[in-house]
């Protein structure tokens, strides 16, 4: 749960509150901090740097959660380039130049795993981010990553702020997008097998050959990693994951079972993004953080969201 003394006095702001991961942060956080303030984009489009310096005058904040992002899966990031690497941009050179510049002592800002090389062997260590070629599909979106994590270098280094990169592993969970554009691979999944399942389908099609592997973590478990990242005030970068691996195979496995299909079909002509990666979690294991939720019951309360929504 990390340290909650810490929070007691604080001001925070979450910007993205309204996703994935900023309603697992507002949930985990409400009634902890001495002020929570949320940012959606209908408060305002971040990207727009009078925006960006108008969320952060409403402060005083001590803490701020950069969440916002244009971001979906792979076939988004192919349709759309320059809006993932344009709108990624301009929300990290708008949201941490307006924290560092109004005096922001500590930001979070999430970055991604699509930093690390596509092709490198072994375990993943944080001092390998941008070493090397990244996945084709998400190049743009990893470049604006990219200069996200080295503002925050910069703002610790230069100005003695405690900016901290967060390299987020593939995060899933009630409040993920189920849109077929905007969707990552467990919501496309689910929206998938649920559609499958409704014209009397009995198998669900998955993208790629199934063999690429994912570290994947539960929306409120990404949260309480957060927290503790937070809570430690080290602006080392530092990844967010769950440390486990599993195929997509798997994954679509136990989606399919979940929805009462019967098995799973391969489409190998379809992109798969990188094949696989593990990751290192170790700076946030020291940290005290082990995921709560297991993928089998993460998949169980994402598929209830979703047929909520339905
Ligand atoms: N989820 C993952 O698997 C994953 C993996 C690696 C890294 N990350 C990073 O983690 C962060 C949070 O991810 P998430 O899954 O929670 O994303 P998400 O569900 O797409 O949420 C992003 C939030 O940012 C808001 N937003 C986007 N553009 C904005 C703008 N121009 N102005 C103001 N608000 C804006 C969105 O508002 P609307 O809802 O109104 O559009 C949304 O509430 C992102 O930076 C993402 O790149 C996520």
């Amino acid at each position: 749960m990390g340290d909650f003394t810490f929070w007691r006095e604080k001001s925070v702001l979450v910007a993205g509150a309204g996703g994935l991961i900023g309603t697992a942060l507002m949930r985990a956080l409400e009634g902890r901090c001495a002020r929570l303030v949320g940012w959606r984009r209908a408060d305002g489009d971040l990207t727009d740097a009078r925006e960006a310096r108008r969320a952060i005058a409403a402060g005083p904040y001590d803490v701020v959660f950069f969440m916002a992002a244009t971001q979906g899966g792979v076939a988004d990031h192919l349709a759309r380039p320059l809006a993932y690497v344009r709108e990624n941009a301009a929300l990290a050179l708008n949201v941490i130049g307006a924290c560092a510049d109004s005096g922001v002592r500590q930001l979070i800002y999430a970055a991604s795993t699509a930093l690390y090389p596509d092709q490198a062997a072994g375990v993943l260590t944080e001092d390998l981010l941008a070493s090397g070629p990244i996945e084709a599909s998400h190049q743009p979106y990893a470049a604006a990553k990219l200069l996200g994590l080295r503002l925050c270098q910069a703002c610790t280094a230069e100005r003695g702020l405690c900016y901290t990169p967060a390299i987020l592993t593939n995060v899933y969970g009630p409040g993920g997008s189920f849109d077929p554009q905007r969707s990552t691979l467990i919501h496309a999944l689910i929206a998938r097998a649920v559609a499958a399942h409704a014209v009397g389908e009995h198998t669900l099609r998955v993208w790629g050959s199934g063999r690429a592997v994912r570290d994947v973590l539960y929306g409120d478990d990404a949260a309480q990693a957060l927290l503790r990242v937070a809570a430690s005030q080290d602006p080392s970068t530092i990844t967010i994951a769950s440390g486990e691996n599993h195929t997509v195979a798997a994954i679509a496995g136990l989606v399919a079972a979940a929805i009462g299909l019967k098995g799973i079909a391969f489409d190998p002509a379809k992109p798969e993004g990188a094949l696989g990666r593990t990751l290192d979690v170790s700076r946030l294991r020291a940290l005290g953080f082990a995921p709560l939720v297991s993928l089998a019951d993460g998949i169980h309360r994402t598929l209830a969201a979703y047929r909520n929504r339905l």
